[in-house]
């Protein structure tokens, strides 16, 4: 049990990390990146699917309440910036949250973390990339060039359209009838591609071929090296902001103020089915700190560059949903187009503007997938250097300067599964484990003593004490659940009485519950630092809204992750090793 709670000491892991004379870290990388630099990778990681697609559901569900979300997750996120801004001051090395974990929780949660930011950049590009054909396609479609339907899709979606489809064949409605009966055209898409796909051995042949295309070409890119990387970066970055502004201030003008009422059709409980969709759309602030040995001052400039990225996105967010939900009525956005779409001609009829929003998508996503792809491969180096996985995960490149293997290894781990994997199941794993990696990152920083002598040139979290402060907040937050979501209260507590199959789906619920109360007893008997009780809090609660099946896929994960553990990082570990020497 002692071996599972070593933790490496910040001033081991930094040694081990320092700079060369030359300018190089020890690991080889080139220390280039400047503040703009690093708040380009942080805009390049964040805005993409989410904003571009996932907002769509999200609207739809929640309707123009959903900025209610976004302002939300966007608090969630600024604690959880904070406390990995004060990490990654602390501690400027590639490995993210993984090495975070291990200087305050020990190695056996930062193997958790480092297991689980394998969802949040491996997993979380496989949905960009397959987000990215979808766009590219229809940018395609656009110039009159059709991509065949059973090469740009994946099999789950084809064989469950094509399941929907032949259940009301069979039953006598002929095709053409189908929408009339409630399915959508994407599933009559879906039926197409399956039936018309080339077999093999009577194997419909289905995969997507451009997600593959497209992640083999930023496996690329990265593997030449982070030079390269960041100027395709920052000027994709630059483009995609010029168009995001532009749809904001265009589709202003078409603003129906009309739309906007009722603000929360289906209630607080519409607006929180947007959870996953909206998060996703966060996602990436984080993805900065792995690129630590690559900065020119690490200590200064990751926690501004993820302060200032989180901050620009928040504000154009929240001014794009507003703009959406005004422009056309919210039953209108379950689409996966929707900026496209309230453009066209069932929105404001500014068809040219379509076109140039498919284009900046197609830009928006690659920049998505180069900074993910960049930051998988180096938190899986820093995991090889502590022993943890084998020494060819860390191996540099002699020339580029890049971690040769690992980057490959992201590319296969993407690449593959993007082919056939569907875009829903993979933005819900992908967000519940990002999650999960806030949440224990904002757990480490109250492991940290607030009062620790300060270091000049160091970020560090104000300290203002949670005592009362947090009671109150839980106080005023449970108010408010009453007041806006009257009976969810009483709902809760007669599902227990519904059956596993009814109460399962609160066991989330209940554990954050517990956990909050260890929290407020924690808070008041140690005096805990403000901001990282109320992203544990936050970042808690956003778990709790992702749903049983996305939990129970999450447990597996997570079951895995022990097994290759137990298999090979105990045993290999350097800090084992060096305790048996
Ligand atoms: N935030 C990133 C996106 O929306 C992951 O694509």
């Amino acid at each position: 049990m002692k071996n599972l709670l070593r933790t490496k000491s910040i001033a081991d892991i930094v040694r081990d990390s320092e700079s060369h004379p030359d300018g190089h870290s020890a690991g080889g990388m080139k220390r280039t990146l400047t503040v703009v630099d690093l708040t380009a990778f942080g805009i390049a990681a964040i805005i993409g699917a989410g904003i571009f697609s996932t907002i769509g559901a999200a609207a739809f569900n929640g309707g123009p309440g959903v900025v209610f979300l976004f302002i939300f997750t966007a608090i969630a996120c600024g604690f959880s910036a904070y406390c990995y801004a004060e990490f990654a001051s602390q501690i400027p090395v590639s490995g993210s949250a993984y090495t975070y974990a291990y200087a305050s929780l020990g190695e056996f949660l930062a193997w958790i973390i480092g297991w689980d930011l394998l969802m949040e950049y491996a997993i979380g590009n496989i949905a960009v990339a397959i987000s990215w054909s979808d766009y590219f396609t229809s940018l395609l479609a656009g110039y009159g060039i059709h991509f065949p339907l059973h090469f740009s899709m994946d099999y789950l979606t084809a064989s469950r359209g094509h399941a929907a489809v032949l259940e009301l064949l069979n039953q006598g409605v002929a095709l053409t009838d189908v929408v009339a009966k409630g399915l959508s055209a994407s599933q009559v898409e879906a039926y197409q591609a399956f039936e018309h796909a080339p077999r093999i051995l009577g194997i419909p042949m289905i995969a997507d071929l451009p997600a593959l295309a497209v992640t083999v070409l930023v496996t690329w890119v990265v593997y030449i090296g982070i030079q390269e990387s960041k100027r395709v970066s920052n000027l994709m970055v630059l483009l995609k902001l010029m168009v995001l502004v532009l749809v904001i201030g265009l589709g202003a003008l078409y603003v129906k103020p009309e739309n906007w009422h009722p603000f929360m059709p289906n209630g607080v409980g519409g607006v929180l089915k947007g959870v996953s969709g909206v998060f996703f759309a966060y996602i990436g602030f984080d993805a900065i700190s792995t690129t630590a040995e690559e900065c020119k001052n690490p200590q200064r400039d990751l926690p501004r560059a993820m302060i200032y990225s989180l901050v620009i996105c928040t504000v154009l967010y929240i001014l794009v949903a507003l703009v959406l939900t005004g422009m056309v009525p919210y039953t209108k956005l379950g689409v996966g187009d929707p900026l496209a779409f309230v453009f066209g001609p069932e929105g404001a009829g500014v068809n040219w503007i379509s076109g140039v929003i498919a284009l900046s998508a197609v830009v928006a996503l690659f920049t998505v997938l180069l900074v993910f792809q960049l930051g998988q491969p180096r938190i899986w180096m820093a995991m090889s250097r502590d022993g943890l996985l084998p020494p060819i995960f860390s191996a540099m490149h002699p020339k580029h300067k890049t971690p040769w293997f690992s980057t490959i290894l992201t590319g296969f781990v993407v690449g593959i599964p993007c082919l056939f994997m569907n875009l829903t199941e993979v933005t819900d794993l992908t967000s519940i484990g990002t999650l999960a990696a806030f949440l224990l990152v904002s757990i480490g920083v109250l492991k940290l003593d607030p009062h620790r002598p300060k270091e000049p040139g160091k970020f560090r979290i104000p300290y203002v004490n949670a005592k009362w402060i947090f009671p109150a907040v839980t106080l005023v937050t449970l108010a408010i659940v009453h007041w806006s979501a009257p009976g969810a209260i009483d709902e809760f507590f007669a599902s227990f009485g519904q059956g596993f199959e009814v109460y399962k789906h609160k066991i989330p619920l209940v554990a954050y519950l517990l956990g909050m109360v260890w929290l407020l007893v924690g808070t008041f008997r140690k005096n805990l630092s403000l901001v990282p009780v109320l992203g544990t809090a936050t970042t808690g609660y956003l778990m709790t809204e992702l749903g049983w099946v996305n939990w129970v896929r999450f447990g597996g994960w997570l079951v895995l992750g022990l097994v290759v553990y137990f298999f090979y990082g105990y045993a290999n570990s350097n800090l084992g090793k060096a305790k048996k020497a």
